[in-house]
């Protein structure tokens, strides 16, 4: 088949400087998932009308396979399709998709392109409240014979129900005929895409509907009311999805994935946590309340208090990491290592078993084995103009308080003692230490206030 996306709308009503089909629904721009639903039809051709402005959307998204049409002006659905029509593919059915109704299923359009050979196929749903829409309008024998817009219709069409989804799927060469004889004889002078269907039951063609499985599945998005109406649609689908795979959620209502998120068994999630791009927690892995991961890896067995802060990171397994916690981009844990609050890495490697429970900042650094660092610690990795790296090996312990000034080096086995500035390697196996020595003053006072 042949798909068109229609996304030259404007969406004025989202008060935006952002085009309408660029907001993000869990963390993917609208248009984007409609696109992804095509893909996975695995259709000829994917056509996608954009119109002014539209060249932020075009950049924002484009992908080889993608063919993308200028509609300028816009006059109308119909319109929109006609643009399309000479960069179609020649395959037999052709499907129309919106650009700002994200949730359509794949099952869904499957059925409708089933129903669409030698037939013209909309996707339908009953409304509670249809107003805006366009209704269907069948005859005494239950057979569609037109569409009718909300503008155009009357107070009897207005109080029907089920309306237009505005998807639909029909054979190509009909689209094309029927496309050409569209008038804009109607309260908006558009072309309304919707007209032919009185134009295929003019011409004997068979009229099918099939209907969506649910109401979020066609769900537009006009308003940043109806985008998170539509964000929590996703986002409680995502967490039935965790929920079915074995995932334990302290609460389904409370979590947000703005990407993909990949679990192994026994995860348990805390509630208000966010995941950004991809984030993979393995098996019998523990997130507390509220931390926030992006494009991370959690180990096996590992253990995220409250607060903690995962970018562009890896945590190896049996990690004791948090509460308030925060791996920056770079940062690569092995098994067992514990990061307690207030620890900040950034590009640092943490070979196995190595801690740092309380206040630091250990930035371009490499850790080795068994190593403690104390509260307060600080690689002093930037001059204000370069950086420099700080390594630390196997065995050492880093006394609280202390500055590393690099590059340095600590050695295997090294202890250094607390409130040292260390801006020259410390050897292994022994104690560096760079503090004054501490003397007491007798008989010394206090100022006092004059
Ligand atoms: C349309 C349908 C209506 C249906 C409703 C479902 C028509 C005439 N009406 O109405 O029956 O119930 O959708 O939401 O088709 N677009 C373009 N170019 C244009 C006009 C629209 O690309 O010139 C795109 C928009 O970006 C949007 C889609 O087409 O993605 C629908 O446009 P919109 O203006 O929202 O149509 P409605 O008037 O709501
Ligand atoms: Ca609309």
């Amino acid at each position: 088949m042949n798909i068109v996306i229609l996304a030259a709308g404007q969406g004025k009503r989202m008060h935006s400087n952002l085009p309408k089909v660029l907001h993000p629904l869990a963390g993917k721009a609208l248009l984007a998932h409609v696109i992804d639903t095509a893909r996975s039809l695995a259709p000829q051709s994917i056509c996608v009308v954009y119109g002014h402005g539209g060249e932020v959307v075009r950049a924002a998204i484009d992908a080889p396979d993608l063919i993308w049409v200028l509609q300028e002006p816009q006059l109308g659905t119909g319109h929109a399709v006609l643009q399309a029509m000479p960069h179609l593919g020649n395959a037999a059915t052709t499907l129309v998709l919106y650009g700002d109704v994200p949730l359509i299923q794949v099952d869904t359009l499957r059925h409708l392109v089933h129903a669409a050979r030698d037939a013209l196929a909309v996707l339908t749903v009953e409304l509670a409240d249809p107003g805006g829409y366009g209704r269907i309008v069948r005859n005494a024998a239950g057979e569609v014979v037109r569409i009718v817009e909300q503008k155009d219709a009357t107070a009897d069409e207005r109080a029907i129900r089920e309306v237009n989804t505005g998807i639909v799927a029909l054979p190509t060469d009909r689209l094309a005929a029927w496309l050409g004889q569209l008038s804009n004889d109607n309260a908006q002078q558009e072309y309304y895409l919707t007209d032919i269907v009185a134009l295929a039951v003019g011409e004997r063609v068979p009229v099918r509907t099939a209907q969506a499985r649910g109401e979020w599945e066609v769900l537009g998005v006009n308003s940043k009311v109806q985008l998170a109406q539509l964000e929590r649609v996703a986002q409680r689908r995502i967490a039935d999805r965790l929920l079915e795979q074995g995932v334990r959620l302290a609460d389904p209502e409370r979590i947000d994935v703005r990407g993909e998120l990949v679990c192994g068994r026994d995860v348990f999630i805390d509630i208000n946590c966010v995941f950004q791009g991809k984030v993979v927690l393995e098996e019998a892995v523990e997130i507390g309340p509220a931390c926030v991961l992006k494009n991370a890896r959690v180990g096996a067995g590992s253990r995220l208090a409250a607060f903690s802060h995962i970018e562009d990171a890896t945590v190896g397994p049996d990690g004791v990491i948090g509460p308030f916690a925060r791996l920056r981009p770079g940062t690569d844990l092995a098994a067992g290592v514990h990061v307690g609050n207030f620890v900040e890495l950034k590009n640092a490697r943490l070979a196995a078993g190595s801690k740092a429970n309380h206040l630091a900042y250990v930035g371009d650094a490499i850790i080795g084995s068994r190593v403690n660092i104390g509260a307060g610690t600080i690689t002093c990795n930037y001059d204000g103009a370069n950086k420099f790296k700080t390594v630390i090996e196997d065995d050492a312990f880093i006394g609280s308080d202390t500055q590393l000034v690099a590059p340095v080096t600590v050695g295997r086995g090294a202890t250094l003692g607390a409130g040292t500035t260390l801006t020259k390697d410390a050897p292994p196996d022994t104690l560096t230490i760079s503090r004054a020595r501490q003397i007491s003053i007798p008989g010394w006072k206090r100022p006092s206030k004059k």
